[in-house]
């Protein structure tokens, strides 16, 4: 398995021709220190769990899907609608994807149309396929042609439910911003067909080990230490894949890295050359934590208290 110092140079060099990501505040002299930072979205239909992540200066965009404004409490699309909008307003200038709920061509263009209407930072999300699978009668193609589509009409979009690199490449070439491999669903999967023999397993096994048949003891495999790039996610090597397939070709279709199950996935995932990382929002509530910092400023906060008086 790669180990990053084995990561190929031009996966860099692609960083280099991409967008800045944190601006600087008009009138501020000082810049911000890490603009070409990797974009980091929430993954959350809840405006209650954006705003903390916004305040702490977290998150740069945000992901919603149908399941997300259903948990969120949507029980109408016109409530969906409602506060989609809200979190388009709240995060501008900064991307926030949209998922369409039609399944027809030109119905999914003019509901493009209308959510885009919304701000100059909504990102259109477009499942690539599926279409078949839910519907025969449908086109096969009806993504990649809506992605196409909405290129030709200046919209960007995300295509969606990505699991492999052809479909990605597929997505990029038909004109989509931004491409999502769900690297949880397919580690999800994996975990669930791999056998205990398996020398490259994937990093739930380490985190999560439901079936106690896989060795735990790892400790490059927790959140709390680096995680050396070891790969151990059949999530994260999808990722590798289609970043170095994008920077052979230098395409600027950003690979946005979904569906995160665990920490390890998010340094695993940087190495690999993810372009932005969109995570869960509980999981980014617990950036800031690791045991030894508790224990730290558990002694720093006591040590204090000899200057109280
Ligand atoms: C991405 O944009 C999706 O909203 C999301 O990451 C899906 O994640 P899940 O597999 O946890 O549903």
């Amino acid at each position: 398995m790669l180990k990053p110092d084995q990561i190929p140079a031009h996966i860099g060099a692609r960083r280099q021709s991409m967008p800045i990501n944190n601006l600087t505040d008009k009138g501020k002299s000082l810049k911000h220190p890490a603009a070409k930072a990797p974009k980091i979205f929430a993954d959350t239909g809840t405006i209650e769990e954006i705003h903390p992540l916004r305040e702490a200066g977290i998150i740069n965009g945000v992901t919603t899907n149908p399941t997300l404004m259903k948990r969120a409490g949507a029980t109408s699309w016109q409530m969906a609608k409602e506060m989609m909008q809200e979190i388009v307003t709240l995060m501008a200038p900064y991307p926030v994807s949209l998922e369409l709920t039609e399944l027809q061509a030109e119905k999914m263009i003019s509901q493009a149309e209308e959510l885009a209407a919304y701000g100059d930072n909504v990102v259109i999300k477009v499942p690539v396929g599926g279409y078949g699978a839910v519907d025969s009668t449908l086109d096969r193609h009806t993504g990649l042609k809506v992605l196409h589509a909405l290129w030709r009409r200046d919209i960007q979009t995300n295509a969606t439910l990505i699991f492999n690199s052809t479909q990605a490449l597929f997505a990029a070439q038909a004109g989509a911003s931004y491409v999502s491999p769900f690297l949880g669903r397919l580690a999800d999967y994996m975990y669930k067909h791999d056998r205990v023999e398996m020398p490259a397993g994937n990093a739930l096994y380490y985190l999560e080990d439901h079936k106690g048949g896989k060795e735990n003891s790892r400790t490059d495999n927790t959140p709390y230490v680096a995680t050396s790039g070891a790969r151990m996610d059949a999530g994260v090597r999808l990722i590798h894949e289609i970043a170095v397939i994008f920077a052979n070709y230098d395409v600027t279709t950003e690979v946005l890295a979904a569906s995160f199950r665990n920490g390890v996935q998010i340094p695993e995932c940087l190495l690999c050359g993810a372009d932005i990382l969109t995570i869960p929002a509980p999981l980014l509530m617990g950036v800031a934590d690791h045991p030894l910092t508790d224990e730290g400023m558990r002694s720093f906060v006591e040590d204090s208290k000899a200057f109280a008086s």
